[in-house]
């Protein structure tokens, strides 16, 4: 439940678009960059010093009808639901981001994905599960494990035992190579302390607050690198969608609510009841 997440159906288009795609089933790119700066050139939109979120920066998807540019737009592959399709765009991408592109997540290496319940937390648990990995993830409750089980070889409730603890002792001398955390300052230190030497801690968010109180030779000394992985690039976008078209990964939908009934969906989210993502659809 993105207000950048939007799919739906071209009813208008600009002067310079072709009129051949009205009625197009669409699924939209979440940010726009300026096209000619360095980063724009190299593939890498988030980069840009101009980019701009659909949603945070400019009106979103939480409407009936949105205004976007024509090249932000691809067509939704016929595999994927209107529903799947809404729910893959910001928290996959993202994602993707986080294990495959920047996390370079290989077969042989062990992750931890921290939130697995979550829209970002369960995405990445599956591109994790689907590179080969060994998976490790958090979750509160043993109604969320029962379900981040099938993604993962071992889920903590990390409200029962210390993860970081359960990391460094992991059978076989395996280490924690790759921790993705969107928790934020809960959970930093506990995510620096599970990785083994030379880890890789990928972040995308602060849920619980932007300001960890953390040993910094806990990083150095162990030459461990942290690494942010804020949304994806127009690439990592088509990866994304054209792995769930195939069926590689598939967003858990919780619920589908119309348009008035967005405030019950926040509450949802906040009251942390949710497992994967909520779509609203408009047109109910
Ligand atoms: N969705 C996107 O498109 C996107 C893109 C870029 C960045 N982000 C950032 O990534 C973070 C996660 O986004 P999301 O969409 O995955 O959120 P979400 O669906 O609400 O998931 C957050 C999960 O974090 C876990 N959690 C642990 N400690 C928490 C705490 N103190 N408060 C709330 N939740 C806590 C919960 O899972 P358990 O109960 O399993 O622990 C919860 O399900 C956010 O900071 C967001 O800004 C999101
Ligand atoms: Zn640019």
């Amino acid at each position: 439940m993105d207000w950048g997440d939007i799919v739906g159906v071209v009813d208008a288009v600009g002067e310079d678009v072709p009129p051949s795609r009205l009625g197009d089933e669409v699924m939209v790119y979440g940010g726009i960059s300026c096209g000619d700066c360095e980063y724009c050139l190299a593939g890498e939109h988030t980069m840009c010093y101009e980019y701009e979120i659909i949603g945070e920066d400019r009106p979103g998807g939480l409407a009936e009808y949105v205004i976007v540019p024509a090249d932000n737009v691809d067509p939704k592959p016929a595999s994927l639901s209107w529903e799947t399709a809404a729910a893959l765009p910001g928290a996959f991408t993202t994602a993707y981001r986080m294990v495959v592109t920047v996390g370079d997540l290989k077969p042989a290496e062990t992750a931890l994905i921290l939130g697995a319940s979550g829209g970002v937390g369960h995405a990445a648990l599956q591109f994790a599960e689907m590179l080969g990995a060994t998976v490790y993830a958090t979750t509160s409750t043993a109604v969320k494990a029962e379900r981040v089980r099938q993604w993962a070889d071992e889920v903590m409730d990390y409200t029962e035992v210390d993860f970081a603890k359960v990391a460094m002792d992991l059978p076989d001398g395996r280490r924690v190579d790759l921790v993705a955390d969107h928790i934020g300052e809960e959970t930093w230190q506990q995510s620096i302390n599970s990785l083994g030497m030379g880890g890789r801690m990928v972040i995308c968010g602060a849920t619980s607050g932007p300001d960890p109180d953390i040993d910094i030779r806990s990083v150095y000394q162990h030459h461990r690198q942290i690494l942010g992985a804020p949304m994806g690039s127009r690439q990592d976008f088509r990866d994304t969608v054209a792995l769930a078209a195939r069926g590689a990964v598939e967003p858990a939908i919780d619920r589908v609510l119309p348009l008035s009934e967005l405030a019950e969906g926040h509450r949802a989210i906040e009251n942390r009841e949710v497992f994967g993502k909520i779509v609203i659809d408009p047109s109910r």
